[in-house]
C-alpha cells in the first residue's frame, strides 16, 4: 500500500501516466562568465554570486529550438524503447519557436517522422514543461492517446540582447523530453498544480513581434525584440509562487517534504532555489541544481535537469519526485509523480 493519497485514485476511469522514457540535448559551444566579462561590463565573481551561473551553451547560428528539441525526443523515445511511427501526440513548450508558424511541433514531427503524430505548441514560459505535462497526460488518462511526448526546448540565446547585463548572463540553450504512457503497475503523475497572473505580465517579456507590435524597423531600431525583464519582481514572485505551487501539491497527496526523494525545481537562480528549499524545509541534498552548468533554459530547464537526475541515478522507480516551476506571464506550476 502507497503511504501516501493519491488524488486521481477517486477518478478510476482515467488510467494512470507514467513518464516512461526522459532525453535531453545542450548544444556544443560553451559560453563562460570569463566569455561574458568581453561581451558586456561584469564579472565571473558577480554572476556567481548572484546568480549561481558558472556558464550557459548555445546553440549554433543554423540551429533553431526544433532541433535542439528533436534531439533531446530521440533520446526520450529511444529511453522509451520506442520508434517514431508510435508517437501519438507532440507537445513542445517554447517561448522561442523557429518561427510564428507554423508550430516547432510540427517541424519535430517532420524531422522524428513520427508520422501519426498530431502535434502543437504551448506557450507558458519557463512553466512550460509542467504545462505541457499536465495537459499530455489529461490525453493518455482520457485514452485519448497511449503515447504522447512532451519537449521543452529553447534558444534562448535568438531573444537575449547582448548589450544588456542584468539579462544575457542569465540565459542559456537547450532541450528536454519525455515520453508519457500508461505503466499500469505505477501510480505515476499523481497531481500537477498550475497557476498564472496576467496582471504581471510585463515584469518579462519579448515586447514586439507579436499582433500587438508587429515587426517594424523602429521596433527593431527600439530593441522590442529582446527579452526584458524586471529581475527583483520576478525573483519575489518566483520564490512566493514556487513555494505556494509546491505546498499545495504536497498537501494534495498528503506528503510531507521528507517523503520526496528529489525536488527537481526551475532552474533561474540559486539564491531562488535556496530560498524555496529552505521554506519549504527540504535538505539542499534533496534539490537537484545543473543552474550552474546551463544557466537558466526557460521551458526546457526542468525537462534537461530531469533527464541529468535519472540518469544520475538520483530517481530510481517507485521514488517520489517533485517539481515546481515559474517563469513569464506570470506563470508556475508543481507536479509530484511517483517515479
Ligand atoms: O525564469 C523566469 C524567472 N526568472 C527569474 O526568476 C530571475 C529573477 N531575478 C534574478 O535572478 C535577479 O534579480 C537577477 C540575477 C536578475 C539580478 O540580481 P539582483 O541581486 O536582483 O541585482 P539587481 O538587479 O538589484 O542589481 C544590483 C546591481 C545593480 O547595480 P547598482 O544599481 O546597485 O549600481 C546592477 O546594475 O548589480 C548590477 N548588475 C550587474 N553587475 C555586474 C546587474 N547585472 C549585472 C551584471 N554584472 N551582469
Amino acid at each position: 500500500m502507497a503511504s501516501f493519497k493519491n488524488p486521481r485514485a477517486s477518478r478510476p476511469h482515467l488510467r494512470t501516466v507514467s513518464i516512461t522514457g526522459v532525453g535531453s540535448y545542450v548544444p556544443e559551444k560553451i559560453l563562460s562568465n570569463l566569455d561574458l566579462e568581453k561581451i558586456v561590463e561584469t564579472t565571473d565573481s558577480w554572476i556567481f554570486s548572484r546568480t549561481g551561473i558558472r556558464e550557459r551553451r548555445l546553440a549554433a547560428e543554423n540551429e533553431a529550438a526544433s532541433d535542439l528539441a528533436t534531439k533531446a525526443a530521440m533520446r526520450a523515445i529511444a529511453d522509451a524503447k520506442l520508434t517514431p511511427d508510435q508517437i501519438d501526440l507532440i507537445i513542445v513548450a517554447t517561448i522561442t519557436p523557429d518561427m510564428q508558424f507554423p508550430s516547432t511541433a510540427c517541424l519535430v514531427q517532420q524531422k522524428l517522422g513520427a508520422k501519426r503524430a498530431a502535434a502543437f505548441d504551448i506557450e507558458a514560459a519557463c512553466s512550460g514543461f509542467v504545462y505541457a505535462l499536465d495537459i499530455g497526460a489529461h490525453f493518455v488518462q482520457s485514452h485519448t492517446y497511449n503515447t504522447v511526448l512532451v519537449i521543452g526546448a529553447e534558444k534562448m540565446s535568438s531573444v537575449i540582447d547582448w548589450t544588456d547585463r542584468s539579462t544575457c548572463v542569465l540565459f542559456g540553450d537547450g532541450a528536454g523530453a519525455a515520453v508519457l504512457q500508461n505503466r499500469p503497475s505505477a501510480h505515476g503523475l499523481l497531481t500537477t498544480c498550475l497557476g498564472a497572473d496576467g496582471g504581471k505580465a510585463t515584469l518579462l517579456e519579448v515586447p514586439a513581434g507579436g499582433s500587438r507590435q508587429p515587426a517594424s524597423s523602429s521596433t527593431v531600431s527600439d530593441r522590442l525584440h529582446y527579452l526584458r525583464m524586471d529581475g527583483k519582481e520576478t525573483f519575489k514572485n518566483a520564490v512566493n509562487a514556487m513555494v505556494t505551487a509546491a505546498e499545495e501539491a504536497m498537501s494534495r497527496c498528503e506528503l510531507t517534504v521528507e517523503r520526496i526523494r528529489c525536488i527537481i525545481p526551475h532552474q533561474a537562480n540559486q539564491r531562488i532555489l535556496s530560498a524555496v528549499t529552505e521554506r519549504l524545509g527540504a535538505r539542499e541534498d534533496q534539490v537537484f541544481v545543473n543552474l550552474d552548468r546551463y544557466g537558466n533554459t526557460s521551458a526546457a530547464s526542468v525537462a534537461i535537469a530531469l533527464d541529468e537526475a535519472v540518469r544520475e541515478g538520483r530517481i530510481k522507480r517507485g521514488d517520489l519526485v517533485l517539481m515546481v516551476v515559474f517563469g513569464a506571464g506570470l506563470t508556475w506550476g508543481a507536479a509530484i509523480i511517483e517515479w
